[in-house]
């Protein structure tokens, strides 16, 4: 059968969100399914006046790791057949969730990325990744054939699959990150630190087959968690930026000798945890313009065994807590006078796998969606999420690869926020969190508004300073002393002015593996592969937005410009 209505170009994309914006649900309004008392009022606030971050365009990311099958936690083996090694793209569902965020980033890597060698012509491929609970990381070495390395790039680079009874018409168009073994070549000393320098040469020979090969490569990032303390072990600042001049040197080389035919990729380093001392060195020793972006990585709620995740992922100040790393990057990245910029590079909220049937549920949407607002916030390039498949915080289910909740919340962020970040604050609540942008590809700003309360329904207003709204310009003008303009107009042009993506959890369950969008289920078609249109409810401008409790909302308003989104 064809599958036509996934192209998996960004037109594609573009028609999709064009489609779920031309269709006037007039006839169906959402009302919230939870029978509630409580409501509290609330107010927005955004300042028009200038952006506070501006992101990539595709923001979202999302990443693959080399786990094997025997990789368990906990007495659970939650990978499956994820691992970069093992995972078959010949499947329904990540041929048709893939292409809905053409191109999708996605970052190749962790813990055993630097346990790694690449097959060479001198070097064939042993056996992979043996349990050992004698090695560092509980396994053997692991080996990356290079039928395998091509396989992975014709899956990420281009169209056509041809199964006996499934043709996918599809370009998946990713652009791929690939993390490089930054332990090869050093000794571990006596106090448990890596000594010695990175030795390159089977790096080196990777990146000239990559290149002789055509595989479009978006970045080389050198190692995994061996900053600050490190995860295992851990490399010393200096010995890093001194190992980040000789990987930037041999891209450098390796492109060059290849033509222009190749965008130069990207040079990334550490992808650790954030340790505001070690950042400093590493990026004061490193020579400008040898690296474009520093990744760190979260997991800021604790081990996944932790049975208190769903009580801080609903603490609103637990939340808060999350920025420092965001604001601390951000201040090391300007007082250093950087060029580089910051990337999450991996983030799977709780660590060792995380949690079944919470971090990849749909409570966990509330830390994924505030994780990103925050992130843009301070001025994070793009968010890559542990994980695409594997562990218990995939986006899609790893065994059936249906699609978790937060695969619906990183589309609809993906569709709907754009690059400019607004600044966004919130009265009336702590149990609202709230973020801007400038929306995606259509005017207006957008809104994302979490309510973390149980059962207090919130009535939002918005407010924006420097807004210029059909109605209220000319007000504004005249009256310089108040700034900020509350949208409110009984003007019957205002009816369907703004459009709501409201999410709950199915049965109210916060552990539910299945999102309602608007009160409705949604699921893949299993028949066609196709993902469900993401269809907004219409509001007028002048009714607050009600957030049930337990939910999230998207909200775009088109008729307000704000100067920051110019
Ligand atoms: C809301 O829940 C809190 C505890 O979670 C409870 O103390 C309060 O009485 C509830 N309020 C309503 C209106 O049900
Ligand atoms: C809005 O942002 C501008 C520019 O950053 C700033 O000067 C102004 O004070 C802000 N307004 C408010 C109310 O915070
Ligand atoms: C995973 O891949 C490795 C390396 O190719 C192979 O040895 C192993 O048998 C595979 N395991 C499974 C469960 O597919
Ligand atoms: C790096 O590794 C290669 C291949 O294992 C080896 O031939 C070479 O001698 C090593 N280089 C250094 C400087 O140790
Ligand atoms: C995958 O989906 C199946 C069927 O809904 C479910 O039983 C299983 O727990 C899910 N696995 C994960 C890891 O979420
Ligand atoms: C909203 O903006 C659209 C164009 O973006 C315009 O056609 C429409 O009249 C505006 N409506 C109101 C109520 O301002
Ligand atoms: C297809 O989806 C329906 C409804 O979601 C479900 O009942 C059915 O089991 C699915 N079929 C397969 C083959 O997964
Ligand atoms: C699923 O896809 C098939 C084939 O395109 C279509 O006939 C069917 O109506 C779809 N089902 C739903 C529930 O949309």
């Amino acid at each position: 059968m064809i599958i036509n209505n996934m192209g998996g170009s960004s037109s594609s994309t573009g028609l999709c969100l064009l489609l779920s914006l031309l269709i006037h649900s007039s006839i169906f309004f959402f009302v919230a399914s939870q029978s509630t008392t409580a409501a509290v009022e609330g107010t927005v606030f955004i300042n028009g006046s200038s952006r506070i971050g501006r992101t990539n365009p595709n923001f979202i990311c999302a990443t693959l790791d080399w786990w094997p099958p025997e990789k368990c936690d906990y007495g659970t083996c939650s990978w499956g057949r994820a691992s970069l090694l093992n995972l078959s793209f010949y499947n329904f569902f990540i041929c048709s969730t893939f292409p809905a965020f053409s191109p999708l980033k996605i970052r190749l890597g962790g813990t055993l990325q630097d346990k790694v060698i690449y097959e060479t012509q001198q070097q064939a491929c042993p056996a992979s990744f043996i349990k050992s609970s004698s090695e560092m990381f509980g396994f053997s070495q692991g080996c990356l054939p290079m039928s395998r390395w091509d396989e992975l790039n014709s899956f990420f680079r281009k169209a056509g699959y041809n199964t006996v009874t499934i043709h996918f018409p599809l370009s998946a168009r990713a652009a791929v990150v690939f993390g490089l073994n930054a332990l090869n070549g050093r000794t571990i000393a006596s106090d448990g630190s890596a000594a010695g320098a990175w030795n390159s040469s089977n790096a080196e020979a990777l990146i000239r087959y990559t290149v002789k090969k055509n595989f479009a490569i978006f970045g080389w990032e050198l190692g995994n968690e061996l900053s600050g303390s490190g995860i295992g072990t851990s490399v010393a600042p200096d010995q890093y930026a001194s190992d980040i001049t000789n990987l930037h040197d041999i891209v450098r080389r390796t492109y060059a000798r290849f033509g222009k035919r190749m965008k130069k990729p990207l040079v990334l380093a550490p992808g650790g945890f954030y340790d505001a001392n070690w950042l400093t060195q590493f990026i004061n020793k490193t020579p400008k313009n040898s690296l474009q972006v520093v990744t760190h990585h979260i997991y800021n709620l604790g081990p996944g065994v932790d049975t208190h995740l769903v009580d801080k992922i609903l603490d609103p100040s637990y939340l808060d807590g999350g920025s420092s790393p965001f604001s601390g990057l951000q201040g090391i990245l300007k007082t250093t006078g950087s060029s580089a910029v910051a990337w999450v590079g991996e983030a799977g909220g709780a660590y060792n796998s995380g949690h079944n049937l919470v971090t990849n549920a749909f409570v966990f949407s509330f830390w994924y969606l505030d994780q990103l607002g925050m992130a843009a916030s301070y001025n994070t390039k793009t968010y890559c999420r542990q994980s695409l498949i594997g562990g218990n915080y995939g986006l899609l289910n790893t065994t059936n690869f249906v699609p978790n909740p937060d695969y619906y919340s990183a589309l609809l962020w993906h569709r709907l926020m754009g690059t400019k970040v607004l600044s966004t604050s919130f009265s009336g609540t702590k149990k609202i969190r709230a973020y801007a942008h400038c929306s995606k590809e259509s005017q207006g700003i957008t809104l994302l508004l979490i309510n973390l309360d149980s059962n207090t329904t919130a009535n939002v207003r918005v407010s924006t300073e420097n807004a210029i709204t059909v109605r209220t310009a000319r007000r504004h003008h005249q009256n310089r002393r108040s700034k900020f303009t509350r949208m409110s107009s009984g003007s019957k042009a205002n009816a369907h002015a703004r459009e709501e993506y409201h999410l709950t959890a199915n049965g109210n369950d916060l552990h539910s593996q299945t999102v309602l969008l608007n009160g409705k289920v949604l699921a893949v078609n299993n028949t066609s592969g196709s993902i469900p249109l993401l269809e907004p409810v219409q509001a007028r401008l002048s009714d607050p937005i009600t957030i049930a409790p337990f939910s999230i909302v998207f909200a775009h308003i088109a008729n307000v410009t704000v100067p920051a989104c110019k």
